[in-house]
């Protein structure tokens, strides 16, 4: 099956695919960095609400903001956010397309950039986030740890390489679903993968050592699998 037709049928009913525009993006993108979907909901319709575009961010007090994000963690997320509406409301309040323009904003590194000129206004750029390079190096049987950056840097080159040019956005999400609900870190689900028939550790039967995830990482895992099973 295509990825993209999979990912059509089934990816998840989620606030910030109902309905895109740059500044949703902007800020699920956000809130989902080191935190998972279903913490980030409830946080992002009630940003929404209090928050709903750039101006009234960009006006509110800062401690409004972090008050609002108190239990979702990393504050300075929060921070850059209220920092960069108010430069964005400065010079003109659109939020830039491009790569280069998002970047110069505060907290707008490689994935959000990617994230927001991928699916906010189709740009052909790739990403990667943690579901996405574990995709990647169980298709590819990637035996180096994930985390290195030599690793990185050969699996963001590959994103850029599978990238649909054509549906970027839907390309780039579908990555991090298919991650995230069947490639997922431990007992994925083979069976219904739509890239099963291509997946190099698939066919070598490789799915529990790859990604290598360096090995205290690993210890920590396999302690945790012997306890599961104690039980
Ligand atoms: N994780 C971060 N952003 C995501 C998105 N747009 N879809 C699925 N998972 C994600």
């Amino acid at each position: 099956m295509k990825l993209l037709e999979w990912y059509k049928t089934y990816k998840r009913k989620l606030p910030w695919r109902d309905y895109v525009t740059p500044y949703r993006t902007w800020i699920s993108e956000t809130m989902l960095q080191q935190t998972q979907v279903q913490t980030v909901l409830p946080y992002f319709e009630r940003f929404m609400k209090r928050f709903p575009d750039i101006t009234a961010l960009a006006h509110a007090n800062e401690n409004d903001v972090l008050k609002l994000w108190a239990g979702l963690g990393y504050y300075s997320r929060a921070r850059n956010l209220h920092q960069a509406a108010r430069k964005i409301s400065d010079s003109g309040g659109e939020i830039p397309q491009t790569i280069e323009d998002l970047r110069r904003l505060p907290g707008i590194g490689p994935y959000t950039a990617a994230a927001i000129s991928s699916i906010a206004f189709s740009q052909p750029h790739a990403l990667v986030d943690g579901n996405v390079a574990r995709v990647f190096a169980r298709l590819l049987a990637i035996k180096e740890n994930i985390k290195s950056t030599k690793t990185q840097k050969r699996i963001w080159k590959l994103a850029e390489l599978y990238l649909d040019r054509n549906h970027p956005g839907d390309w780039n999400q579908a990555l991090m679903e298919l991650g995230a609900l069947i490639c997922t870190p431990e007992a994925p689900l083979c069976v219904q993968c739509p890239w099963q028939q291509t997946c190099k550790v698939y066919a070598k039967g490789l799915q529990n050592l790859i990604p290598n995830v360096g090995l205290k990482k690993a210890m920590i895992s396999l302690a945790w699998t012997a306890m599961k099973a104690e039980k």
